[in-house]
């Protein structure tokens, strides 16, 4: 981006992943063990932490993580969604903003993940450098429609760290 005078931004990401038998599921950086599929994938497929990785770019107009990671580079085949948040956490502090409260929705039908809230909750609020209290996690069913299907919305909100 160019420099912005705004003292706040807003970031919003997505990500899906089909799912399939055999196959980890993980979200916010938490191994879901009750899951009978997981995220079909070129990366780990943390649909989470891709989402909130998209969402900071986003906020400020960095572009996605697509242009930093292209899944057609095999170099980047299996990589850790966690090194992708980093980068792009890295890329926020350069810009000198800082991630101050997340918003995130994940539609998933199986299995029930409210036993999970507060893990995942404390997970992503530490790959941020956030209290827990920051990170507000929601789930949703797709109600059926798509039951081996994991979608993931963020919104974080971006406060300026120096003039
Ligand atoms: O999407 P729906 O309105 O049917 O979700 C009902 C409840 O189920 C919500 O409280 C939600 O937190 C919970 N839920 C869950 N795990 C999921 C999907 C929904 O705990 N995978
Ligand atoms: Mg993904």
């Amino acid at each position: 981006m160019t420099s912005s005078p705004l003292p706040y931004r807003i970031g919003y990401g997505e990500d899906a992943h089909r799912l399939a038998p055999g196959l980890p599921l993980i979200l916010g950086g938490v191994p879901i063990a009750q899951a009978e599929h997981g995220a079909v994938a070129h990366s780990d497929g943390d649909a989470v932490l891709h989402a909130v990785a998209d969402a900071l770019l986003s906020g400020l107009a960095l572009g996605d993580i697509g242009q930093y990671y292209p899944d057609t580079d095999p170099a980047h085949a299996g990589i850790s969604s966690r090194e992708i948040l980093a980068h792009a956490l890295a890329l926020v502090r350069e810009w000198r903003y800082a991630p101050a409260n997340v918003a995130l929705v994940v539609t998933l039908d199986r299995p029930k993940l409210g036993p999970l809230r507060a893990e995942i909750a404390r997970s992503v609020a530490a790959l941020l450098r956030l209290p827990d209290t920051e990170v507000g996690v929601s789930f949703k069913t797709s109600e059926g429609l798509a039951p081996a299907h994991v979608q993931v919305r963020v919104t974080v909100l971006l406060v300026r760290t120096a003039p």
